[in-house]
């Protein structure tokens, strides 16, 4: 009965977008988690998981609790935060997604995969008996987590986004997933939103393929995220081009320094009107709710928003300040783009029930930033394909 009405709210939101003026675009709805961040726990499992995806594809160094060891139980709410449908095959079957523009493969559970698989019991699972358009390939496919991994069969099959219908999509059938990484998720599986050269196997990223196979009118995509939103409106992701309504100043440009990652140039970012640091690059991931800062600017961060470090290595913020904490303002393409602390701080709960403050902002041993929810919330973006380019503006 959920599922029915969770269905039709997501076909009625599609035909209030189809009926828009501007019906080139195409309008993904995207659920926002409820319980986000709700918990210490699954703050420091985004940070875990984040730190394993980053770690895989760039061989950076996570400095998460190197000292302790033992390993921590991670709740499975990684604060993956926006989720939205899609279907595969013929006749459809309807997945809800993790779109993700910090990976580049598109992955569902199989049906499959075995009875002791918690993860994948849980959610849909593609059956490729039942589609009439499922081709085999034959490659294995395998990503890692840092819970866990996950592996299985490539496919190819029709892939249905709103009113979209990209043909020979290739994904991944999930029949193995080890540990719980997405075993309480709102998502079944994970749309990878960034460039084929990141892909596992090279395989053709479902926004290519709209592009390639002339689905879209510009081969640009674009990322709504409300803050505050809920379960039936956390915002949308715009497939064809931008929505001049959802943003208030005109969109700044940056040229992406490298097409595998969403990576730009970013001029500076300051603190309470000091500069902490200079010619960084960024990344643009959709598929974290958190801010990652290099090493050296993360301890600047804390010791400017007089965080204290805890033994596990974060550093707390006291809640009855945090009004009084100062702006931190990302320079990108010559316009400043600030984020106050009502952004990036959150109120989190301990496991006795009592709340500390974090800051949404993490480390990495990376000499670059990673801006993921925290920003692209406050900040309209727009992920141009075409150009290889990246835009920012203030979301309305
Ligand atoms: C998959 O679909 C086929 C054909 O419709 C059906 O016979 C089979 O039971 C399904 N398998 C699972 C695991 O649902
Ligand atoms: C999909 O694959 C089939 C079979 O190889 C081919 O005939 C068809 O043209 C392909 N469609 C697109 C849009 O590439
Ligand atoms: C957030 O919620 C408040 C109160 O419900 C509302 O007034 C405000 O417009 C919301 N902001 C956004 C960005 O949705």
């Amino acid at each position: 009965m959920l599922r029915l009405l969770w269905l039709m709210s997501i076909w009625a939101l599609c035909w209030v977008g189809t009926n828009s003026e501007d019906h080139q675009l195409i309008r993904i709805p995207m659920q926002r988690q409820e319980s986000f961040m709700a918990t210490r726990r699954q703050h420091r499992a985004g940070k875990t998981s984040l730190y394993a995806k980053y770690n895989l594809a760039k061989g950076a160094t996570a400095m998460v609790q190197r000292s302790s060891g033992a390993s921590e139980p991670l709740d499975n709410r990684q604060n993956l935060e926006y989720a939205g449908p899609i279907s595969i095959g013929t006749p459809r079957q309807p997945f809800n997604m993790l779109f993700d523009t910090g990976s580049a493969n598109l992955w569902v559970p199989s049906a499959e995969c075995s009875a002791r698989n918690v993860a994948c019991q849980h959610h849909h699972r593609y059956n490729a008996s039942a589609s009439s358009s499922h081709v085999a390939d034959g490659r294995r496919f395998a990503i890692a987590y840092s819970t866990g991994h996950l592996s299985g069969m490539l496919a190819q099959d029709t892939v249905a986004v709103g009113r979209l219908v990209v043909q020979n999509q290739t994904f991944g059938m999930a029949i193995h997933e080890t540990g719980s990484t997405f075993l309480d998720t709102n998502f079944a599986g994970i749309v990878g939103l960034a460039f084929r050269s990141l892909a596992d196997e090279q395989a053709t990223p479902l926004f290519q393929n709209m592009c390639d196979q002339g689905l879209v009118e510009q081969c640009v995509f674009s990322f709504y995220l409300k803050r505050n939103g809920s379960a039936r409106q956390g915002g949308e992701l715009l497939f064809g081009g931008i929505d001049a309504k959802r943003f208030t100043a005109p969109l700044t440009y940056v040229p992406l320094t490298h097409a595998d990652y969403w990576q730009f140039q970013m001029q500076s970012v300051e603190v309470d009107g000091k500069t902490i640091s200079q010619g960084r690059q960024a990344v643009a991931d959709t598929g974290t709710s958190l801010l990652v800062a290099p090493p050296r600017e993360y301890l600047i961060i804390n010791s400017l928003l007089r965080g204290l470090p805890t033994a596990s290595g974060e550093y707390l913020l006291r809640c009855s300040e945090i009004d009084r904490l100062p702006e931190i303002v990302f320079v990108i393409g010559g316009q400043r783009f600030g984020l106050l602390p009502r952004d990036y701080v959150m109120q989190v709960a301990n496991d006795d029930g009592s709340s500390v403050c974090l800051s949404a902002i993490t480390l990495m041993d990376t000499d670059f930033w990673i801006l993921g929810d925290v920003f692209i919330g406050r900040y309209y973006t727009a992920f141009d394909v075409a150009q290889r380019r990246i835009g920012f503006a203030p979301a309305a």
